[in-house]
């Protein structure tokens, strides 16, 4: 017979970075890990598939998530599949891609995400989870000064994390635990290369507050709020001084 793992996770935007991260590290034989992409089938097959090398289970769906006709498809495979979704980890983020349109941040960081959750919360069962991954620069935004060229990501995904807390009620009616994991800016990592570029002040001025958080730190903190029993509301990694001063 058909074995159906105990927990069924879905990572957005998991063929790359920090979401491929998170997915390798819930490699468990009882967890199923949905790795999600929008373009790069073949690293998302990849994770996938060093998952199943590790033991675990995991398989790959294709979605531009910020489109409504592909998150519906993609939640329709995940209930058809498995009939439920023990935890949705709303990793999927960007903006800062050359040539974006000005309205795309805000279709993903802050509709993609209200809408995931809405679709997903009919399929969570009690204790199901909702982890939003975001940045210092976001979560404090306007409050803090961004580098330049991020606003716009900054102003969405802070959209995002607002929008989400708006659903509180409901998350809480369905027994589900919201969790928002923010991190400094993450060591070594594409966007972090990218801001690099456009505002190299920026970069180096957050690094005097200290070494920046590594992807394995911040994954390990994404990974727990999925995991632990009573996630906290808000994790937050590295940047101690956004904490003091806020
Ligand atoms: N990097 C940092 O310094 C940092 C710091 C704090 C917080 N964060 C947060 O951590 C998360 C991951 O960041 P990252 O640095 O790992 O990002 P990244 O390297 O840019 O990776 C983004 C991932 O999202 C996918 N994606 C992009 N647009 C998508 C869409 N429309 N639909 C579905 N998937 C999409 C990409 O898939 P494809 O490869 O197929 O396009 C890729 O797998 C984000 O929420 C970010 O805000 C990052």
């Amino acid at each position: 017979m058909h074995h159906v793992p105990e927990r069924i996770v879905l990572v957005t935007g998991a063929s790359r970075g920090i979401g491929a991260d998170v997915a390798s590290k819930l490699a468990d034989p009882d967890t199923h890990v949905i790795v999600n992409y929008r373009e790069k089938a073949k690293r998302a097959e990849d994770i996938a598939a060093a998952i199943r090398n590790a033991g675990g289970r995991a398989s790959t769906i294709g979605a531009d998530i910020s489109d409504e006709a592909d998150a519906t498809a993609l939640m329709a495979t995940i209930e058809a599949r498995f009939g439920r979704l023990d935890a949705l980890v709303l990793n999927a983020s960007g903006g800062l891609e050359m040539g974006a349109d000005p309205g795309y941040a805000m279709r993903l960081n802050r509709d993609a995400q209200r809408r995931l959750a809405q679709m997903a919360l009919p399929l969570m069962p009690v204790d199901g989870r909702i982890v939003f991954v975001t940045s210092h620069q976001a979560h404090f935004f306007p409050n803090k000064a961004v580098p330049k060229g991020y606003s716009a990501v900054a102003a969405s995904k802070r959209a995002g994390e607002t929008a989400l807390y708006a659903m509180r009620a409901a998350f809480s009616r369905a027994g589900v635990r919201l969790t928002v994991v923010s991190g400094d800016m993450i060591d070594g990592t594409i966007i972090v290369r990218l801001l690099q570029r456009r505002d190299p002040d920026a970069v180096a001025a957050r690094r005097t507050h200290g070494t920046l958080p590594t992807v394995h730190e911040f994954s390990a903190a994404i990974v727990s709020a999925v995991t632990m029993p009573s996630p906290p509301g808000i994790v937050y990694v590295g940047g101690a001084d956004y904490l003091v001063t806020a």
